[in-house]
């Protein structure tokens, strides 16, 4: 039988070694991006991407490695988002039955991506609706325990070009042509109101206080200046509006793992698309606004070890 505590150990060594390995990943796609941009891009251009413009380089690069590691990611998130969706966590953990109101209405998704969750905004996942809907309890628990409402309209929020034609086969293929427009500005730019130049990328508007739901999954970590946009986000959610979280935050538990967290956070925005690992995004989004309720905390079965510790829950105006 195995010494417990060199399971253990082992354990909590292979962790504080997982984030490296995710950044020495992310590292390989570097020749595949370099040559998907001088496959895409005319020879002078991309010669400009690959030297001059990091930005856009950023942007590639995070496209090829995401479009690999993101179902992985997915695959072990889903367990988790499924049922906050569905309206069944609290205290950031996952129960059986609704403890609120699941997603429904007009819907942002923040951060959309590849699309790898644009399946989840399908009406399918409605208690009782069709085949391979809520009920079969096949992914996340016991999905017949859904509080959803019918989502009427979806606003799926994805500045990065690298993601769109991903972005709209997952559309597709879920069936939400008519329901998910596709907003391919950052969420700096989505109302009138959040404009601070006054000019707008995107010809469409969404109005404050038209949104019935908000939802962030590992998105927060990689908008710019957070305060400001949550702010500006806060606004488009209506009263009684509810913002799903799914975010990867800042470590509050030990001194020496916020230590290591902030030297890991040295490299991890440079290899993965400006992801930041140290953002108290629980705190900002509570300072954000008033709001009516808050169900939120870290899932129970995050080690001690965890240099990306999460956050899920609720937030409702
Ligand atoms: C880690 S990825 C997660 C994507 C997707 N939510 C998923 O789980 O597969 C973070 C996403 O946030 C997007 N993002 C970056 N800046 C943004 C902004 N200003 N507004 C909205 N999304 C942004 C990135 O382009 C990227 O697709």
């Amino acid at each position: 039988m195995s010494d417990p505590l060199l399971t253990r150990t082992s354990e909590a060594l292979l962790g504080l070694v997982d984030p490296w390995l995710f950044l020495k990943l992310s590292a390989t796609f570097i020749p595949s991006t370099i040559s998907h941009i001088f496959r895409t891009e005319s020879f002078l251009s991309a010669l400009r991407i690959v030297l001059f413009s990091p930005s856009r380089f950023r942007e590639a690069w995070f496209g090829q490695f995401w479009s690999v590691a993101g179902p992985g990611v997915r695959d072990g998130a889903k367990v988790r988002v499924l049922p906050l969706l569905d309206g069944r966590t609290t205290g950031g953990r996952v129960v059986d039955v609704p403890t609120g109101p699941g997603i429904g209405g007009v819907v942002i998704e923040i951060g959309a991506g590849s699309g790898l969750w644009v399946d989840i905004f399908s009406n399918r996942h409605l208690r009782g609706a069709g085949e391979g809907a809520a009920g079969e309890g096949e992914e996340g628990g016991n999905r017949a325990a859904s509080a959803r409402q019918e989502i009427t309209r979806v606003y799926g929020v994805e500045p990065n070009p690298e993601h769109h034609h991903a972005l709209w086969h997952a559309v597709d293929d879920a069936g939400l042509l008519d329901v998910y427009e596709i907003v391919p500005v950052g969420i700096e730019d989505l109302s009138s109101s959040s404009s601070s130049s006054g000019r707008k990328k995107w010809d469409g508007n969404i109005e404050p206080g038209s949104v019935d739901c908000i939802v962030s999954v590992l998105c927060l970590c990689s908008i710019p200046d957070p305060q400001e946009n949550i702010h500006e986000l806060y606004k488009l959610l209506r009263p009684g509006g509810r913002w799903y979280v799914y975010e990867h935050v800042k470590v509050r538990y030990s001194w020496y793992m916020r230590l290591y967290q902030r030297f890991l956070n040295i490299f991890w925005p440079r290899f993965i698309g400006g992801c930041e690992l140290c953002r108290p995004t629980e705190q900002t989004l509570r300072e954000t606004g008033p709001w009516a309720k808050i169900d939120v905390g870290q899932p129970v079965d995050e080690p001690w070890y965890h240099c990306v510790p999460h956050i899920l829950g609720v937030f409702t105006k």
